[in-house]
């Protein structure tokens, strides 16, 4: 059976402090990387001086932004997935666009994952739309839905399932329409066109067998236990699939991108695997240096994350009690569990 060492940082309060002691950032601090230019700091959104002093001078022309949702997940409330009253999460939404848009270069693309509560009005999705409207040089261009494949849910509600994305772009950045093409083949006929006095449909005549992304991704796999790129601990990974996508589709190589809520380091990671320079923090100590480990876990052995395994080999001794204690606990896997009990509708 396989079993994570241990569960959701946030919850763990006896464990963070364990980790706290391998973490080699401390607030304010930022690890510089030596070989492509990263950077990762323990540093927070919400303050104008974090962030410049992560930027310097330099403007990012991809932004991909994934902050807590302002809805308790797994129906918990934590100092890291907190749920305010709506106008103060919207008055911290501002604080840290203002401090993004003060890094995007002329043309620059900006995505920002959020989730919506159904069980209290939709916020702050149509809150956070709404805010967008103040910032003119921001055009608004698709409005992203994921899929969660793994998704399960009560039998008396419509099963949670979605992520939600706005993409926004200033100026006129680039967009690959490469990166837009999935593994699924195309299977709609229809179309006929004569050409050449010959009648053709559609499929013979695309440039491509495979459907496009479009705005509703149902191609990419909600990340769990069982994927590589798993971390231990991490509560709201993005699967990586969905990372490259916009990085592939909004950047070029040796382009510098910006994320602001590192967490598991996915954007640095996709960045690493597609000659990116990222930029990134996480206002927790413990997520930066999960972050620069994973990234440096994937230069040693090619791996896009640590599956089951610890990514703290120091504290194993200490967590194997953990691990036995959740082999004992119910079958019911908490990282599966956690977004759809976060009613993201
Ligand atoms: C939804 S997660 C990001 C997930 C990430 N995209 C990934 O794929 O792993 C949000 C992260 O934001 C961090 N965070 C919360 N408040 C923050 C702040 N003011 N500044 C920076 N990071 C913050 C949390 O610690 C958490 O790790």
């Amino acid at each position: 059976m396989l079993t994570e060492p241990f569960k959701r940082l946030d919850h763990e309060t006896e464990l963070r402090k364990r980790l706290l002691p391998y973490c080699r950032l401390k607030y304010g601090e930022i690890w510089v990387d030596s070989l492509s230019g990263h950077r990762v700091g323990v540093l927070d959104a919400a303050k104008a001086e974090d962030v410049q002093s992560v930027f310097e001078t330099e403007k990012s022309v991809l932004s991909i932004q994934d902050p807590p949702y302002n809805v308790a997940v797994g129906a918990e409330n934590t100092d890291a997935l907190f749920q305010w009253d709506l106008p103060q999460y919207m008055e911290w939404s501002k604080q840290w666009i203002e401090n993004n848009l003060r890094v995007l270069s002329d043309d620059a693309s900006m995505y920002v994952w959020l989730g919506a509560d159904q069980r209290d009005h939709f916020q702050p999705l149509p809150d956070f739309m709404m805010m967008m409207r103040n910032y003119p040089e921001m055009v608004s261009r698709s409005f992203i839905t994921m899929r969660n494949q793994r998704g399960y849910g009560t039998q008396k509600n419509w099963m949670a399932v979605r992520q939600e994305c706005l993409y926004y772009t200033k100026g006129k950045p680039i967009f690959d329409v490469q990166a837009e093409y999935t593994d699924i083949p195309k299977i709609l006929r229809g179309y006929y066109k004569e050409v050449n006095g010959q009648r053709t449909e559609n499929v013979e005549r695309g440039k491509s067998e495979n459907i496009r992304a479009g705005n509703v991704w149902v191609d990419v796999q909600q990340v769990f236990y069982r994927m590589q790129e798993n971390l231990a601990g991490c509560y709201a990974q993005k699967p990586l699939l969905a990372i490259e996508r916009i990085v592939r589709a909004s950047s070029r190589k040796g382009d510098l991108i910006a994320d602001f809520f590192a967490h598991s380091g996915t954007t640095l990671l996709a960045g690493e695997m597609h000659q990116r320079k990222v930029y990134t923090f996480d206002i927790d100590p413990v997520f930066a240096e999960l972050a620069i480990r994973r990234l440096e876990h994937f230069r040693k052995t090619g791996k896009t994350g640590f599956q089951v395994a610890n990514p703290f080999p120091e504290v194993a001794a200490e967590v194997a009690d953990l691990a036995t204690e959740y082999r004992l606990e119910t079958k019911r896997d908490v990282k599966e569990a956690a977004p759809i009990a976060a009613m993201l509708f």
